[in-house]
This record gives structure tokens, C-alpha cells and sequence, in this order.
């Protein structure tokens, strides 16, 4: 019998928000190019995009970018929850703690369907959270949102204390909206399975976190990391790749279910951090492994059409911005709360409970004839 592992190729809804097209190269965002929106629009505009189904106009965008604004104080239920927390405690974990917390509140409001209040209210504090979170485990005070800085500058203004340069703002701007919606994968169908039973956003979000945290999902971009600066030089890729590739490791930022082709995200940050960072040697390191590794992953495993992915120029980018090793995962969190939240908002408007079957494979009792 054949593999039915994973899922492949299983249609588990239908949805207006993104098309990922996987032999051609192209994700779309409802009906707009994603690497064309990541290169001329804000955070909250794409949000919106996604949300509504169509961009704001100038007064639509200034009025939601009041309301979100609002979202962004940490409340002070949750605030003495996180400093009950071990300083030392892994982000992705407190994410999943506070999104919980959130959901406790008040019985007033119904579970069910969510409310776009509260979805709103969870995408605008998550970067308070992370940056809160990371202040205390270096022992640094908290910085409060700034209201006059958009979503992404006022995310790096409050873990740094400084206001970012605008060219660091651009380009983690331009990766968190790649990052923002991808279809039906793991973390989004987790969300969509657990809000499918009527449950609540907190608990749907938890699902979705637990699913992100995993490195062979979120985890990706540190893991890419960890590998350049191990290989160290241009010289040395080939060796290393190689001595992975024949102990039969996984490279890291490579391979995708779907991307049969270069991942569309991964050539619009290329092109990007070409612009900003040509002179930077990791950066050029970084494309000579593309390279070597893309060759490489063809000899040993043949057929299977493994290219880039977006997590191998997430890594570059964050790694640009100087932004910590422990916060990339989180930061493609913040992102993809918003495509995970448009998916629940879309479950919920032609919602039918997910439930697929099992192939039972083990043994039958005497009493059960033998089945074909
Ligand atoms: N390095 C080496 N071999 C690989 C890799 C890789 N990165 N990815 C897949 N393969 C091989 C795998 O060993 C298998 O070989 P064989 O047929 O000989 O057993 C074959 O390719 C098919 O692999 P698979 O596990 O069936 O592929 P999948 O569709 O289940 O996995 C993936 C997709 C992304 C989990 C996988 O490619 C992977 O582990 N990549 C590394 C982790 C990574 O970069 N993750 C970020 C993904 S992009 C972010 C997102 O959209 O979530």
C-alpha cells in the first residue's frame, strides 16, 4: 500500500486567501504577488489585505493603524504571569503560555465564532510580548510601544531602546509579509483542525504555536544559522555539505513540500539583501552555499527537486538586522499569526468539523472475518 504519510497532496479546504503555486514559483496573496506587496507595502496594510480581502484605502489604513495601536499595552493580567516565568524560559513556550492567557478573560464575550477584536488585539501585542520577555531574561528594563512607529519599526524599537534604521525596518518588513500566509501548512491546519470543533482563538492559536515551534517548520531559520557559521568560509561548503549529505542529515533552509522550484520568498530577500548587503561576506557566503548546496542536494537525492527555501534568506536578513538567534522563530510567529487568523476567520464562515480516516493496519480478532 502506498505511503499516506503526511498528508501529500490531500486537499483539506478550499481558500481564498493565498495561492501557492509550487511548480511555477509564485505565491499569491489574494490576487497581488506576495514579494510585490512585501517590497512596497507596510505590515498592517498587508494584515489588512488579508483580513478584509482587499487593501485598505487611506482612511481605512489610518483608522486601523489607530486601532491596533490601542492593542499593544500588555495587559495587567498577563504581565504577572510572564514575570512568574523562569527568565530563562524559551520564547516559543512563553508565546503559547500568553496567547492562553489572553484566552481565559471574559465570559461575556462569546468562544465562538472569533472575534476580529481579539485577533487584532493578539497580532498587535505579540511583539510587546516577545520583546518583554526577551528584556527580562537579559535583565534589561521593558520599553514601552511607541505609538508613532508602525508595527515592525516600533517591534525593534521596543527590544532595542533605539529607533531602528529605516533600512532595517524595510527589509524585516519585506520577510514578516513573505512570511505572513502559506496555504495549508502545519501550523495553519492545526489552528484550522482545533477551531473546526467550535473551540475558541486561544486555544486554535496555541495549536498553531505548538506546530511553528518545531524545527522542521519554524525552527528552520536558526538551524541555517548555526550551519553557515560552521561552515565558515567558501572554501570549506563543499566539504561540509557533502560529509551532511552522506551521513544522511537534512540541510536546513532547503526542500519544501510544495516548492518544487526555488521558493519564491527566498528570491525576493535574495534580491533584497543584494540590494542592502552585497559587501557583507556572510551574505556572500550565504549565496555560494545556495549554490553549492542546490548542486550537492541534486546528486544525493536525485529527482526530488529540492531547492531553496524562504528560512535559509530569513536567516540572512535577520542576521543583517543583528536580531538574536533565539528571536527568528518568534518573528516568524508575529508574522504568520496574521495568515493563521484570516484561516480561522474563513473556517469559521463555512465551518465542518476536520475528521479523516485511518487505515487500520494491525491485527483483527478471530471473531472478525478477514476483511479485503
Ligand atoms: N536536506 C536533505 N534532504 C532532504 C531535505 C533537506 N533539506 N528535504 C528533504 N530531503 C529529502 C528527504 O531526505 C527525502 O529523501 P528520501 O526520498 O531519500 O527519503 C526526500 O527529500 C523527500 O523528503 P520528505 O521528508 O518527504 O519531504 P517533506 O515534503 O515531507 O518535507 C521539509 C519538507 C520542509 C520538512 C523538508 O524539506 C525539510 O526537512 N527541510 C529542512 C527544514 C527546513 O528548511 N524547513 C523550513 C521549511 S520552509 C518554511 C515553511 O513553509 O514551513
Amino acid at each position: 500500500m502506498a505511503s499516506v504519510t503526511g498528508l501529500d497532496g490531500v486537499v483539506a479546504a478550499e481558500t481564498e486567501l493565498a495561492l501557492v503555486d509550487g511548480q511555477n514559483g509564485y505565491l499569491v496573496y489574494r490576487g497581488y504577488e506576495a514579494k510585490e506587496l512585501a517590497l512596497k507595502l507596510s505590515f498592517e496594510e498587508v494584515a489588512f489585505l488579508l483580513w478584509h480581502g482587499e487593501l485598505p484605502s487611506p482612511e481605512e489604513l489610518e483608522a486601523f493603524k489607530t486601532q491596533w495601536v490601542v492593542h499593544r499595552a500588555i495587559p495587567a493580567e498577563l504581565k504577572a504571569v510572564l514575570d512568574l516565568l523562569p527568565k530563562e524560559s524559551e520564547m516559543m513556550s512563553v508565546l503559547r503560555t500568553a496567547i492562553s492567557v489572553l484566552g481565559t478573560g471574559n465570559q461575556q464575550v462569546p468562544a465562538w465564532p472569533p472575534q476580529f477584536d481579539r485577533i487584532l488585539a493578539n497580532t498587535a501585542l505579540l511583539p510587546t510580548i516577545i520583546a518583554y520577555h526577551y528584556r527580562r531574561s537579559q535583565g534589561l528594563q521593558p520599553i514601552e510601544p511607541d505609538p508613532q512607529l508602525d508595527h515592525v519599526a516600533n517591534y525593534l524599537y521596543m527590544l532595542t531602546g533605539s529607533v531602528p534604521q529605516s533600512v532595517h525596518a524595510k527589509v524585516l518588513t519585506a520577510y514578516l509579509i513573505l512570511a505572513m500566509e502559506h496555504g495549508m501548512n502545519a501550523s495553519t491546519f492545526a489552528g484550522r483542525v482545533v477551531l473546526s470543533t467550535q473551540s475558541d482563538l486561544a486555544s486554535a492559536l496555541c495549536a498553531s504555536i505548538g506546530a511553528m515551534k518545531g524545527p522542521l517548520h519554524g525552527g528552520a531559520p536558526s538551524e541555517v544559522l548555526h550551519m553557515l557559521d560552521e561552515i565558515g568560509s567558501k572554501e570549506q561548503s563543499e566539504a561540509w555539505l557533502r560529509k551532511e549529505l552522506a551521513a544522511g542529515k537534512r540541510l536546513m533552509g532547503f526542500g519544501h513540500r510544495i516548492y518544487k522550484t526555488s521558493d519564491p520568498r527566498a528570491e525576493a530577500l535574495r534580491q533584497l539583501m543584494q540590494e542592502l548587503a552585497s559587501e557583507d561576506p556572510w551574505f556572500d557566503l550565504a549565496v555560494h552555499v545556495e549554490k553549492v548546496a542546490v548542486e550537492l542536494l541534486n546528486e544525493y537525492k536525485p529527482g526530488r527537486k529540492l531547492y531553496v527555501n524562504v528560512e535559509f534568506y530569513a536567516a540572512a536578513v535577520m542576521r543583517a538586522i543583528a536580531l538574536p538567534t533565539s528571536l527568528f522563530t518568534p518573528s516568524f510567529t508575529l508574522s504568520r499569526i496574521v495568515g493563521w487568523t484570516a484561516h480561522l476567520l474563513e473556517q469559521a464562515s463555512c465551518n465542518r468539523i476536520f475528521r479523516p480516516q485511518s487505515v487500520y493496519i494491525g491485527e483483527l480478532p478471530t471473531s472478525i472475518p478477514n476483511r479485503p
